[in-house]
């Protein structure tokens, strides 16, 4: 039986987005996903992602729209739909990103969350939720990562827009007695994957035999999460009935509690590819967070059943995938 209850995700042509319209509509769920397929990383993964979708689902399940956050007027197109839920994971992720573009960094992740939150008023819905980051955690020293720490040093202007949606979100809250949850996502990573980020890159400069730069002299720790973890939270938290009534807006970690050094990352890169890697040792950027530790007694809170896959196999997943998505030919 179809579910008639509508979910705007937004970025959905993204890494997360795509998993989750993936994962809604096969629930049932009636998806209107939008984003406007910029090119912060080859546009062609985003497009794939799309046509897989679309080849995937029930029509009628999902509806893709092309517009930019950031412009009001080309949201009017949403206005024909009410929404029960808001899935907001459209912005311009990276660090690095942020440095080159701080300009599209503040309009699609500051202007853009205003006007999600608006349409999100709009239609009062059930449950609001958006992407936040662990970089929100910035120059923080203590370790796990706990939501109830503070979070007033981000390191750029990427971390700064995540903090500021918070505080936006928690006013959105407090203002119109919606529900909110920021996602704190720690290092996602999996199939259908951002060529932006390092595991990715990596892989792709391996294959290529080319030197692959590693900030801080590979010093960095993450606390990777593989996606479906990501994804099955997400589903976990929209309709989770454990949060304190009186507590409107959160905030959750979504990790893995499991630091991975980054030469450990090489290293299994190294095995599966069967290929050493070119290493060119960098310093560390003042932009950049040294490790990543989420402390995820919340997350299992809301969700006992939480279990995390090995990073190992998690790579091992991911790399099966981008063998057989780029057919081998790895000069894309
Ligand atoms: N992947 C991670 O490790 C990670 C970690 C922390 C936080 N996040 C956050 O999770 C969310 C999803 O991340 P992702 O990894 O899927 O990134 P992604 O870049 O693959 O997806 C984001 C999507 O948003 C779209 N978008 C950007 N600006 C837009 C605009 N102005 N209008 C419409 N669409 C726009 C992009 O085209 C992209 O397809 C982001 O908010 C990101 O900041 C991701």
């Amino acid at each position: 039986m179809i579910n008639k209850k509508k979910i705007l995700v937004t970025g959905a042509a993204g890494f997360i987005g795509f998993h989750l319209v993936k994962k809604m509509t096969s629930m049932g769920f009636q998806v209107v996903g939008i984003d406007n397929l910029n090119p912060n990383y080859d546009k062609k993964i985003k497009n794939d992602r799309i046509k897989f979708l679309n080849k995937i689902t029930k029509k009628k399940l999902f509806t893709f729209i092309k517009c930019n956050i950031d412009k009001k007027n080309e949201l009017m197109k949403l206005n024909k739909y009410k929404f029960v839920y808001i899935i907001h994971l459209a912005a311009q992720p990276g660090v690095r990103y942020s440095l080159l573009k701080p300009e599209i960094v503040f309009d699609s992740n500051i202007r853009g969350f205003f006007n999600i939150l608006e349409i999100a008023k709009k239609n009062n819905v059930k449950h609001f939720m958006y992407a936040s980051s662990s970089s929100v955690y910035g120059g923080n020293s203590k370790l796990p990562f706990s939501e109830i720490d503070n979070v007033d040093s981000p390191l750029n202007l990427y971390a700064a827009s995540k903090k500021c949606n918070e505080l936006l979100a928690f006013a959105f809250s407090h203002i119109n007695k919606i529900r909110s949850t920021g996602l704190r996502f720690f290092s996602v990573y999996g199939p259908w994957g951002r060529p932006d980020m390092a595991y990715y890159l990596f892989s792709k400069r391996i294959l290529q035999n080319k030197e692959i730069d590693v900030f801080n002299n590979g010093n960095h720790k993450r606390d990777f999460t593989y996606i479906d973890e990501v994804i099955q939270s997400i589903v976990k938290i929209l309709k989770s009935n454990k949060f304190n009534k009186k507590k409107l807006h959160n905030v959750i970690n979504i990790g893995r509690n499991k630091k991975i050094k980054l030469m450990q990352l090489i290293k299994y890169l190294e095995f599966y590819f069967e290929k050493k890697a070119n290493i060119n040792f960098i310093k560390r950027q003042k932009a950049d967070m040294l490790e990543t530790y989420a402390d995820i007694k919340m997350l299992k809170k809301i969700d006992p059943s939480f279990k995390s896959t090995e990073f190992k196999e998690g790579i091992k997943k991911f790399i099966l995938w981008f063998k057989e998505y780029h057919k081998n030919d790895f000069n894309f």
